[in-house]
């Protein structure tokens, strides 16, 4: 049921990708500057090895490992590359790291580089799960295996997918509505919705979208929610590129058609922190209500949360990237020592997550192997979590920052 579902929304993506086409493509600059709001390829050998010789050493010892990101502009992936970076290199693999740019022809352009320079295993992030399939195919002719990173590729070159179970993430939020409005316990009252989901071309988004509309949808039929724009199915909700802009673009469009009449608005299910962003801003100044407007959202980005401490944005579903970057270098070192893979590894990886050989498929009746962490609701009762982690500081303001 749940599988039959995505696979309608799925194609539906697939229908608008290919309406929207690639793009041109451009080629990706080289640096070892990784700060820069352009997006780059770092070639960092074994950082920056001081001899030819310690860095061939490095290369026969581990390894080379390509890692594609696919943008800057969204703040999570800048933390996944620099996690992954790190952490393959500490290990004593060589690395290339690359962002994309948001662009799949520019991906499947990285790619195909990597697989040019020799690279023994690729770590992929797509930025449009159904874009990649040169280049996938062009590592299966290679032998070089496919880790599909955060973000399932659709093609069965990928030997494994690693992620946090993406459905949870949604019913997270949805059951976070339900809990925190007491929806069980509503009786007539009508609570107003409204809803932006995240961008087609990513795998994900209809999973958080789903995992969330399975939880509420009893409350939208019984009439207790009710989305007043009537703007509820994916494609209409979905927010290319997980445009922060497109998002406050779109939430201004709502506010203004069927809320500037004095209509309450009382939730905005939001499914990761860019488009809460967007969302946030709209309803701070375009929202004529005075109360305070339940937003959900994704990741733990730095604006998001300083929004949680100001009360703006309600909460956000925390996914410890560093821990996924773990779960990845584990997985990548037993592909390519040739051990065995199942759950008997996940001890090694010292991170909860489950292995699922069900959920995710990268065609048809072909299941890809999948290692899920799981992530955690984040409010403002509950920032304290997060500092645990020794990846974020508090500041004296109350507000957090990430450890670069
Ligand atoms: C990730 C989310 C993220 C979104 C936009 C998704 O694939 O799983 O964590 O918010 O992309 O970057």
């Amino acid at each position: 049921m749940k599988r039959k579902v995505l696979g309608v929304l799925l194609s539906v993506a697939m229908v608008a990708t290919l309406v929207a086409g690639c793009g041109s493509s451009s080629s990706s600059t080289t640096s070892t500057d990784t700060a820069a709001d352009t997006e780059e390829t770092t070639t960092d050998d074994a950082a920056a090895a001081d001899t030819a010789d310690e860095s061939a050493d490095t290369a026969a010892a581990g390894g080379k490992i390509g890692i594609s990101m696919p943008t800057q502009s969204l703040e999570r992936w800048n933390r996944d590359g620099a996690y992954l970076d790190e952490q393959f290199q500490a290990a004593g693999y060589e690395t290339v790291l690359t962002y994309s740019d948001n662009d799949s022809a520019r991906q499947v352009n990285d790619i195909q580089n990597m697989l040019a320079d020799g690279v023994d295993l690729l770590i992929v992030a797509a930025i449009d799960g159904e874009a990649l399939n040169t280049a996938m195919n062009e590592a299966a002719d290679a032998g070089v295996p496919v880790i599909a990173y955060d973000r399932l590729i659709l093609n069965d070159a990928v030997s494994y997918y690693v992620s946090f179970d993406n459905y949870s993430v949604g019913t997270l939020q949805g059951q976070f509505i339900v809990d925190t409005l007491d929806l069980e316990n509503a009786g007539d009252k009508v609570y107003n919705m409204e809803i932006t989901a995240g961008d087609p071309a990513d795998n994900n988004a209809p999973y958080f979208y789903q995992g969330a509309m399975d939880v509420l949808q009893p409350y939208i039929d019984a009439g207790t929610l009710n989305v007043v724009s009537g703007q509820t199915d994916f494609d209409t909700v979905a927010t290319a590129q997980w445009s922060t802009d497109t998002a406050l673009e779109r939430a201004q469009n709502i506010l203004s058609s069927y809320y500037a009449d004095g209509t309450q608005l009382d939730v905005w299910l939001c499914s990761n922190d860019s488009t809460a962003l967007g969302v946030s801003q709209a309803v701070t100044s375009d929202y004529a209500g005075s109360n305070t407007v339940l937003i959900t959202g994704q990741d733990g980005d730095e604006a998001n949360l300083k929004n949680i401490v100001d009360g703006i944005q309600t909460m956000t579903v925390y996914k410890n990237v560093s821990n996924e970057s773990v779960v990845t270098l584990g997985l990548a070192q037993a592909i390519l020592n040739g051990d065995t893979i199942d759950e008997s590894l996940i001890p090694s990886f010292g991170i909860e997550c489950s292995y699922d050989v069900e959920s995710y498929e990268t065609s048809e009746g072909n299941p890809c192997p999948s290692f899920l962490l799981v992530p955690n609701v984040i409010t403002k009762d509950n920032l304290q979590d997060l500092v645990d982690t020794g990846l974020y500081t508090m500041g004296e303001d109350g507000y957090l920052s990430a450890v670069q």
